[in-house]
């Protein structure tokens, strides 16, 4: 088995959507849909931009998906060749994780279409096609190709005032409809036959027409290069849009993809993790990495990523805390340069935060539960539709999921605690952690009789129990938060004694860190040896059933479990690991004893909906020694977007795509968990928890600059230069 390359034979229709994601090609920049080259938007074809948004009119604010510059479509004796449309005798379609391209192979009755394409790593305005195609008669033939605005939106359309250019490079000029972003999309062609091309402008694109006399058994080549600029990243899209193509026809296809997958060949040096024993295992963590480099932003400076990664709208293209607690562990093991890129979009987005704090009428930082451009809070009030009245659903993630300023912070302090590194405190982490500190102060509640203090009316990681007391990760996130605060001081003491105190003076922190100082003992919780711990207040007395009486109860397999009505809301049932989460983030809080007692609790109670679910219950079964348990776990993790799995409805609402925290939870199951890799201050550690299935397993990680090499096997471990 090849455990590099991921191959699909047959068509089905119905697989057109999940293998738009399963077969995506992306560089960071931009995704392009793995759908075929002659698809539209009837079958979801789009080039998702990240970090570009709009809103069209009340719709929901979302990213914006770019024209198809890779359009080609076939007509063969006056007849459009297209799958979907035309039968084939065979079909493949594969993505090759290594080089980072996607392929097809179609024959259809006379000819044969092959394609290949990449979304180029070396250049993150350039994605490249080359097609083959190959006649079994000899006819009449016709190529269209072209800059196609046919493309799939959920909430458009966002790209307006088209201005068409059919010259020899072909060029399509937009710009959004909320904020005026341009937006330019180009595109070459390199065919060494035909007789002539036609150019047109249609309302649906701007194409080209190569029309020739197709000889039998010869095979005929055409290379694409399409180039996307935005205003965002460039003072002249549409300028630079037509110089790269030609550049890229300049140079060529073969040259372009060396460029490209020499970059892909650094990432692997980088992130690999070779996996022997179980090869369909090895592949689905392979396509985990795959996925989780594709939408990596490694042309920004500051920049993270949405939910779904660069797979569509879903999500509204939103940040959450998918960044900070299952993307940023591989990048800050693997390739510190992107934790700093995510790290520091939380730093320049922090003045959103500050604003939705104080909308909220509380101070300091709480950051967007669905972060946009700025900062901007994307999580509506209504973000689930009843599919019984099809009336929109109050949902509280947006006002009550504090958590995610803990989270922001924690992954700040867990980069300089893995790194050793003071930088990206200094500029600014340091005053996300004081900020979010502040808001947790304004947020808690002391109680005048037992002088406790308490965050009420929140939600925890568990999204199906909404507006909760004192939930045990939220109430642990903020005290650590306000923990980090104070031990700022301490930390840059040493290095730069200055820092902390004039940052304290800017922020006029003074007299809040005296109250941190006096609340934190009141807020932290504790948690017993051996005890359950109780996900928030009064989950315990919840209605204690199983998961298959709650399915029973379920009228409709799209019905959302959450919220008032939501057939969990009032049992112990949860959508996702929130106790485990916590355990699995705090390891130092917990004993082993502990973390299996809460496992063995909440495991049978957790539906694991959310894709977030699993991995934290592998790694936690490997604290306990029990990787047996955790296989299961680590399989439906990395194996999520090459199964097609995760939830595709939430109500009404589709939520389909990637699964960036699965592929970054793969990671961290086999890393963290089976190899028990803890960095700590440039401190590397090793408690091998290998599951039967795996043999070995080998993967390089950066500690303080330098790359080294991990191998675990059952007999051993061994740490080398790598
Ligand atoms: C989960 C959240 C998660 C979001 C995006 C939701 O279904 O409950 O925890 O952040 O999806 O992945």
């Amino acid at each position: 088995m090849d455990v590099w390359r991921y191959t699909q034979s047959g068509f089905n229709e119905q697989d057109a959507v999940t293998n738009g994601n399963r077969f995506l090609v992306g560089n960071g920049f931009m995704g392009y849909r793995g759908t075929m080259d002659e698809w539209g938007r009837e079958q979801l074809a789009a080039v998702c931009l990240a970090g570009v948004y709009d809103q069209n009119g009340g719709k929901w604010r979302e990213p914006v998906n770019a024209p198809n510059g890779l359009f080609a479509e076939l007509t063969l004796h006056g007849k459009p060749v297209a799958l979907g449309r035309t039968e084939p005798s065979e079909h493949s379609q594969t993505v090759d994780f290594r080089r980072g391209t996607h392929s097809r192979d179609t024959r259809f009755p006379g000819v044969r279409i092959q394609s290949e394409r990449f979304a180029s790593m070396a250049r993150p305005h350039l994605l490249m096609s080359r097609l083959a195609i190959t006649f079994y008669e000899g006819g009449d033939a016709e190529l269209k190709t072209g800059v196609v605005t046919d493309i799939w939106d959920i909430n458009g359309p966002h790209l307006f005032g088209h201005t068409f250019n059919d010259g020899r490079v072909l060029m399509c000029e937009s710009r959004t409809g909320e904020l005026g972003i341009p937006v330019a999309v180009a595109q070459a062609a390199d065919c060494g036959f035909g007789c002539g091309e036609k150019r047109k402008i249609t309302d649906t694109g701007v194409y080209r027409f190569i029309r020739f006399r197709a000889e039998a058994g010869k095979t005929y080549y055409v290379t694409l290069a399409s180039a996307v600029f935005t205003g965002m990243d460039d003072p002249d899209p549409g300028e630079s849009a037509l110089s790269l193509c030609e550049k890229a026809l300049a140079e060529g296809y073969e040259s372009c993809l060396k460029a490209h997958e020499a970059v892909w060949d650094g990432i692997w040096q980088d992130c690999a993790v070779e996996l022997r024993g179980d090869d369909s295992a090895a592949l689905a963590l392979n396509a985990s990495l795959y996925h989780l480099n594709s939408i990596a932003p490694r042309h920004a400076e500051s920049l993270s990523i949405p939910a779904r990664g660069l797979s569509g709208q879903t999500y509204k293209g939103a940040v959450f805390w998918d960044s900070e607690i299952f993307l940023f562990p591989v990048f800050v093991h693997t390739q510190p340069e992107l934790a700093k890129t995510l790290l520091r979009y939380r730093i320049d987005t922090l003045p959103g935060a500050l604003r939705k704090a104080d909308e909220y009428g509380f101070r300091g930082a709480f950051y967007a539960w669905e972060s946009q451009e700025g900062g901007v809070e994307g999580c509506t009030d209504y973000n689930v539709t009843d599919v019984f009245t099809h009336r929109p659903v109050r949902t509280y993630f947006r006002d009550k999921q504090i958590h995610i300023s803990g989270d922001i912070a924690y992954a700040f302090w867990r980069y300089y605690e893995i790194t050793g590194d003071l930088s990206l405190l200094k500029q600014g982490g340091a005053e996300v952690i004081l900020q979010c500190a502040r808001f947790y102060l304004s947020r808690t509640h002391l109680r005048a009789d037992t002088g406790k203090a308490e965050l009420l009316d929140v939600i925890g990681p568990d999204e199906y129990h909404e507006r909760v007391n004192n939930s045990a990760f939220t109430n642990q996130m903020a005290a650590h938060c306000m923990e980090n605060a104070l031990a700022l001081g301490d930390v840059f003491a040493e290095h730069d004694p200055d820092f902390v105190g004039s940052l304290i003076k800017k922020l006029d922190f003074e007299q809040d860190m005296e109250l941190i100082r006096a609340l934190l003992p009141k807020l932290r919780p504790t948690f017993p040896e051996g005890g359950l711990v109780e996900q928030f207040d009064g989950y315990f007395k919840l209605e204690d059933c199983t998961l298959e009486e709650v399915r029973g109860r379920v009228l409709d397999e799209r019905e959302y479990w959450g919220t008032n009505h939501g057939v969990a809301a009032h049992t112990q049932i949860i959508k996702q690991a929130d106790v485990i989460a916590l355990a699995a983030l705090f390891p130092a809080l917990f004993s082993d004893e502990t973390v299996e007692r809460n496992w063995r609790y909440y495991e049978p109670r957790t539906e694991h909906g959310s894709s977030l679910s699993a991995c934290m219950y592998a790694l936690t079964a490997c604290r306990f020694g029990r990787p047996d348990l955790a296989w299961e776990h680590f399989i439906k993790t990395a194996s999520i977007d090459l199964a097609g799995g995760g939830k595709h409805w939430a109500g009404e609402i589709y939520i389909g795509g990637t699964h960036p925290a699965a592929n970054g939870g793969a990671w961290m199951i086999a890393a963290l968990g089976f190899a028990g890799l803890e960095i700590r201050g440039g401190e590397l550690t090793l408690r091998p928890c290998l599951p039967k299935q795996i043999q070995s397993l080998r993967f390089p990680v950066t500690l303080r600059g330098k790359r080294i090499r991990v191998t675990v096997t059952h007999d051993g471990f061994s740490v080398e230069d790598a």
